[in-house]
């Protein structure tokens, strides 16, 4: 019996893939001495639905969620700035920013759902950027085993991104989103608003994950950008509405197709392999962050596919005020960014442009990786 079982459990094998013989093996190791035969049968597990409410108020949350079920997670700079709309709502204040996306901030909010009693039923609302919507997604997905939750995106960076696709997690130090689950709110509601108190750096940010989407999947988007200014966004509702429903729609429609991150999801990663490497060692925002990748990546894309259209991307870059270039020690970030979700320790799958609006997925061999970024320095990192 022991040989068999020896013989037969092979645990590198996702479950699914194990043969009738291995279940019964399985069966076996687990305790169950039984030598009934098994039969297998899969179970289709269905991604939960998300309904996105665009352009919508705040006060609509009451008919979508059971008021006395909820408890809101909202940013504490957004609560100060709206106070009057959460009265009446049971809340729990937290810090934005990237330095409080940690187990330790989870541990605390955590032990405040417990101590006013949040239980199975709870419906936990995050409400802020895409700090607290990544933290909210993830405390709901692992408290009690998981609870419902939905966002209300406060940041445009959140309402064209982070809210979207359900990764949610937090950092393990410098490591970006090392921590972390993927399931679906039940719902996002967008009140544009909380955009009315949002500093213009934070607008900017949001246009690091706009001007991402129209490089991999949108060259019309591109050319809309070329042509307008984050004034124009910011003065025009309705330009605004469009811009966001747009950024919602092309990010939804790849989550959609892979949900799981196998395939071609992975292109909504460009700029992000160097930007989640630099974001917190170098103390950058996101957008920031990923703004230097996309360079990175458009200049190695050159190299590489002989993409011919960095110039445009940087000057559009310029023009949305996002950085281009930052002084960095390559022999630090190397090593944070082989750390990276992406990189199965001898490749790394990197997202390139063959041209504006067409991302693609190249694996990289790591020495092929330093030795692009050996020549990518004198323009980009100085
Ligand atoms: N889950 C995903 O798919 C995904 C995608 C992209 C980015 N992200 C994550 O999102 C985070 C960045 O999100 P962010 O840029 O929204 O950062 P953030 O949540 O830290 O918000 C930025 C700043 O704006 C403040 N703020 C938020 N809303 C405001 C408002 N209406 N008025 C005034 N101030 C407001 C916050 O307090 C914070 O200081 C990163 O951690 C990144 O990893 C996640």
């Amino acid at each position: 019996m022991i040989r068999i079982l020896h013989y037969y459990v092979n645990f590198s094998k996702p479950i699914q893939e194990r043969s009738f013989y291995q279940f019964y093996s399985l069966t076996f190791n687990t305790g169950y001495i039984s030598r009934t035969k098994m039969h297998k049968k899969n179970f289709h597990l269905k991604e939960s639905d998300c309904t996105i409410y665009f352009n919508d108020s705040f006060s609509h949350l009451e008919k979508i969620a059971d008021k006395s079920k909820c408890i809101l997670l909202i940013d504490k700079i957004v609560y100060k700035k709206h106070t009057k709309i959460f009265r009446g709502w049971e809340i729990i204040l937290c810090e934005g920013g990237e330095e409080h996306k940690n187990q330790k901030t989870i541990q605390s909010l955590i032990l405040q759902l417990i101590s006013i009693g949040a239980n199975r039923e709870t419906i936990l609302v995050g409400i802020g950027g895409g700090v607290v919507t990544d933290m909210a997604g993830f405390i709901a997905g692992i408290y009690m085993r998981g609870i419902r939750f939905g966002f209300i995106p406060t940041t445009l960076l959140a309402m064209v991104d982070a809210s979207l696709g359900g990764k949610n997690g937090v950092n393990a130090e410098v490591y970006k989103n090392m921590i972390g689950l993927i399931s679906h709110p039940s719902f996002i509601l967008y009140d544009k608003r909380f955009l009315s108190s949002l500093p213009n750096k934070e607008w900017v940010n949001g246009f690091a994950e706009i001007i991402k989407h129209a490089c991999i999947f949108d060259r019309t988007l591109f050319k809309e950008l070329q042509k307008n200014h984050l004034q124009a966004y910011q003065h025009d509702q309705n330009k605004l509405d469009k811009l966001i429903a747009k950024n919602v729609h092309l990010k939804m429609k790849i989550v959609q197709k892979d949900p799981l991150e196998k395939h071609e999801r992975k292109l909504l990663n460009f700029g992000h392999t160097l930007g989640h490497a630099i974001e917190n060692e170098l103390r950058l925002s996101h957008g920031q962050a990923i703004s230097i990748g996309m360079v990175a990546a458009a200049k190695i894309s050159k190299n590489i596919l002989n993409f011919k259209e960095t110039d445009e991307i940087i000057a559009l870059l310029e023009k949305y005020k996002l950085p281009i270039h930052h002084r960095m020690n390559m022999e630090r970030i190397l090593p944070i960014m082989l750390k990276d979700k992406k990189s199965n320790g001898d490749t790394i799958d990197y997202i390139l442009l063959k041209s504006i609006g067409k991302g693609v997925i190249q694996s990289l061999p790591i020495p092929r990786l330093f030795s692009e970024f050996q020549n990518v320095p004198h323009a980009v990192l100085h």
